[in-house]
């Protein structure tokens, strides 16, 4: 019996008045961190302890649920550094010690990125100037966590088939300024302040099934090639993972498990580091949506969970309270967005089982 025909059984269960239905309905809830754990696999959030306060329940949940957490904004530049040269560590070792405390380990999100950057920098970057102030930035946030990480995303979001590039890369203030070879810097930078963390390359769209995909699949692979050939510290892959309900994405697509593989070969981590599936086009009717929504869960997971390499899962918010989706993407009819696995009031949707039907199903890792 597979994990939703369970939670079936126990509606019939329930309904034939069975007294003990409740405690089985809380056993079949399984931690999603446990699921993953018997499969030598990690599973977490995205966090920021605000939601917390506005809801203690969530903080239960994301304690039970967690054993990976990603800060959602508090390590950004712009949340670490208002003026140039000048950090506030408060809220960002806050968050660290919380998850010290509730043994969550800590994925650094971000050091170089062309989002969220603090207002002073935009007027101060120059071909002269660009280097020093990113490798100021690194030795300064990835030496003030040193030791206390699992890991850094140290490049984020750095390819953009639009940009017309032959090799692919985004067209970032930090590419225009130092030139391709700021990759490899930011990594040997950060393993140089931080030699225990794990580096990774954080990217997203890399699970899209079509040409815009595709094409960051091959240019993913050909940098990779050029910074392993360089011998450059770089040792996972961060796939975003931020699906849609309205595209296919990965489902059915080899090209994009054969791409895990090669990931693989080339002695990559892999991680699903902010999943979410976007419900904005689905329709109103909320177990039709929810109903589709986990069905992409199921298929996604499944899929990636297959390749061995992939390390662990991480989604971007756990209870549809708290999800950037609200803003980024409000449905037109106002009905509140259904992207995570469990509902605004903390409670397991579609979506959690389907998670934990993939978790249960996924080979087990050495
Ligand atoms: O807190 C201020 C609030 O005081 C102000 O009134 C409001 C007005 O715009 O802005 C609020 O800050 C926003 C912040 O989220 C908190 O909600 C920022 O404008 C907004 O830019 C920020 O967006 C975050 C975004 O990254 C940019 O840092 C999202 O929450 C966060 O979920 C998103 O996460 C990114 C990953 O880091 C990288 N991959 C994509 C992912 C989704 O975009």
């Amino acid at each position: 019996m597979n994990r939703r025909d369970f939670v079936t059984a126990l509606g019939a269960a329930a309904a034939a008045n069975w007294s003990s239905s409740t405690a089985i309905a809380h056993a079949a809830m399984s931690p999603l961190k446990q699921l993953a754990d018997h499969k030598g696999l990690m599973f977490g959030s995205s966090l920021a302890l605000k939601y917390f306060t506005q809801s203690p329940a969530y903080k239960q949940l994301f304690i039970s649920q967690c054993d990976i957490a990603t800060p959602e904004l508090q390590m950004k530049w712009n949340s670490l550094s208002h003026q140039p040269g000048v950090y506030d560590f408060a809220s960002a070792d806050q968050l660290v010690t919380f998850c010290e405390t509730n043994h969550i380990k800590v994925r650094g999100h971000t050091l170089v990125w062309h989002d969220s950057l603090p207002a002073w920098i935009p007027g101060r970057l120059s071909s002269t100037t660009a280097e020093t102030i990113m490798l100021d930035h690194i030795h300064a946030v990835a030496g003030h966590f040193a030791g206390k990480l699992y890991s850094w995303d140290v490049v984020n979001e750095a390819l953009d088939p639009g940009s017309q590039r032959q090799d692919g890369l985004r067209t970032s203030p930090w590419l225009q300024n130092i030139g391709v070879d700021y990759i490899e810097k930011a990594f040997r930078a950060t393993a140089a302040a931080d030699p225990h963390a794990l580096l990774i390359w954080n990217e997203n769209y890399l699970e899209v099934s079509n040409g815009f995909g595709a094409a960051k699949r091959r240019a993913m692979l050909a940098q990779l090639d050029i910074l392993l050939e360089q011998g450059v510290p770089i040792h996972g892959i961060g796939l975003e993972s931020h699906l849609r309900g309205n595209q296919a994405n990965v489902l059915g697509d080899a090209s994009y498990e054969a791409f895990l593989a090669e990931l693989a070969k080339r002695g990559m981590k892999i991680f699903i580091t902010e999943l979410d599936i976007q419900d904005v086009t689905l329709p109103a009717d909320v177990s039709e949506r929810d109903q589709t929504v986990a069905d992409i869960y199921k298929k996604f997971l499944t899929a990636t969970l297959r390749q061995s390499a992939v390390k662990g899962v991480i989604a971007w918010g756990l209870s549809d309270a708290f999800t950037w989706l609200s803003g980024y993407a409000p449905r037109k009819d106002g009905l509140p967005a259904r992207p995570l696995a469990f509902d605004a009031n903390c409670q397991p949707k579609p979506a959690y089982y389907a998670i934990a039907d993939a978790l249960e199903t996924a080979p087990r890792r050495a």
